[in-house]
């Protein structure tokens, strides 16, 4: 919303919250405030605050006022009931259809921004229907493609804007509507327009797909690891071809963030309501090649300190799903750091963004849905721990395991890590951003994923 108040000074853009307190972080007039950490997000909320951007609680205000409104909630794997563990929950997108039903005066067209299942517009437009108000309404699917880390880059030079709307006259005029507001900056063959289901599954299946490589590639990590293989070289020799191409080859603990396993399991939960189970069976795949490799990295762990952590100190170097977020959603380092914990080691993590607070409730939230009991949740918790740098995770440990790439963690001391550390020494690098040859003169015994290691 605030590349859009950026983009188009014509265009008034409220962004509307129930929660007072995110509304007075978006409002704080220190940028640094702002709820969410994004490079490029503060620039661009500072110049347009205020001017064309506005944060309120006034939500129904809001609504009155709107052309267009956007709902943008979040939509997590439901817990309980009908689907549970796999369909999206559409709790608070239908909250905000019905509250704009009840409060619109007139005319407005409803973008679906959150990610959803198909067919969720139908329901929306039931719902808007209902209208006291005789307003009328168009329902528009507008999925994000955007990814955390590069939002604000993503958005300014997206790769395409998806637009699905239905293919009547109203249909059409609303579609136009929302063409033109982002034809103020992306070229007009980079906007695509679909009819509504399409743009919907199109969003599951654009998140499927990038899922799916990360998965090829990872199990292919583990064929390297077998047959003396490096991964990186594959991928580099395999992304050369340009029908299949570079990007998204990059072997790691496994991948994590809010959306890819919530999409997935989305898309196989509609496989499985249409009655396509060999459809749904081949994305859970994704899945269970992700699971694998999580487990896959502890196990390493275990297999390489003499087959027991019992005991044993082990740094995590990054908590985050990927750098340059502190979003922790789904992230690997929490399976990693509950498998090793399972078998009595202690967990030191440095992550520069992520809390200790924040790693706790992951793991806590990650054993309570296992339903593990109390007084196991709390010795587990008893043995996660943090520190504020990269090196002091360090310190007594008897491994190293690198769970996210941040850039930092590449231009450490290791000489003197590697001092402070029991001996053996050990690495185990599940992202392959380290120079190995320099650890192992160095004196580690350094593992790296994706690679055989030389004994
Ligand atoms: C993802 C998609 O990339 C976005 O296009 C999409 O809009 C977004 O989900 C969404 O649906 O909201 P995001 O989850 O922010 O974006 O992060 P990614 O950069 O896709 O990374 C996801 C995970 O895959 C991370 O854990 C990352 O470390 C891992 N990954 C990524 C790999 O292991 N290897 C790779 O080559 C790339």
């Amino acid at each position: 919303m605030a590349v859009i108040a950026r983009h188009c000074p014509n265009i008034t853009v409220t962004v509307v919250d129930i929660s007072a307190e995110r509304i007075a972080a978006w409002n704080d007039s220190d940028l640094d405030n702002l709820p969410i950490y994004e490079p490029g997000l503060a620039e661009v909320v500072g110049k347009a605050r205020d001017k064309n951007l506005f944060f309120s609680t006034e939500v129904d205000k809001a609504i009155q006022e709107a052309d267009i409104i956007f709902i943008a909630v979040n939509t997590p794997t439901k817990t309980y009931g009908k689907g549970k563990g796999m369909a999206a929950d559409l709790t608070y997108v239908e909250q905000c259809a019905r509250r704009i039903a009840k409060v619109a005066t007139s005319d407005k067209i409803v973008v679906e921004k959150s990610t959803l299942p198909v067919r969720t517009a139908e329901a929306i437009q039931t719902i808007l229907e209902q209208s006291p108000h005789n307003a009328q309404f168009e329902v528009l699917s507008n999925p994000e493609f955007l990814a955390e880390g590069t939002a604000v880059a993503d958005l300014f030079k997206s790769d395409r804007v998806l637009i699905g709307g239905r293919r009547t006259p109203k249909g059409e005029q609303a579609v136009q509507a929302l063409v033109d507001i982002y034809a103020n900056w992306i070229p007009r063959e980079k906007i695509v327009t679909t009819n509504v289901w399409s743009s919907e599954l199109s969003k599951l299946v654009s998140n499927a797909f990038l899922a799916q490589r990360i998965s090829s590639i990872n199990s292919i990590s583990a064929i390297c690891e077998a047959t003396g293989a490096d991964v990186e070289e594959v991928a580099a020799a395999v992304g050369k071809d340009s029908r299949i191409g570079a990007k998204f080859l990059k072997t790691s603990v496994g991948f994590g963030g809010s959306c890819f396993q919530k999409d997935i399991l989305n898309l196989v939960y509609l496989c499985q309501q249409y009655g396509l189970d060999e459809v749904a069976d081949y994305w859970q795949g994704v899945i269970s090649i992700n699971d694998y490799q999580k487990n896959r990295f502890a196990n390493r762990i275990q297999q390489a300190l003499f087959n027991t952590v019992n005991g044993k100190k082990i740094a995590f170097w990054g908590w985050a799903f990927k750098k340059d977020t502190n979003d922790t959603r789904e992230s690997a380092a929490i399976y990693v750091a509950d498998q090793l914990l399972s078998e009595g080691a202690e967990i030191v993590v440095y992550d520069p963004k992520v809390s200790l607070a924040r790693m706790q409730m992951d793991l806590q939230t990650l054993l309570e849905y296992r339903g593990e009991t109390e007084t196991d949740i709390n010795g587990k918790l008893a043995k996660l721990y943090s520190v504020d740098s990269a090196a002091a995770a360090c310190t007594k440990a008897h491994a190293l395991a690198v769970i996210t790439e941040w850039d930092v963690f590449q231009t450490q001391d290791f000489e003197t890590i590697y001092t402070q550390m029991e001996k053996p020494a050990f690495v185990f690098d599940g992202r392959k951003i380290l120079n190995h040859n320099q650890l192992q003169s160095i004196g580690f015994t350094a593992y790296e994923i994706g690679k055989a290691t030389e004994s």
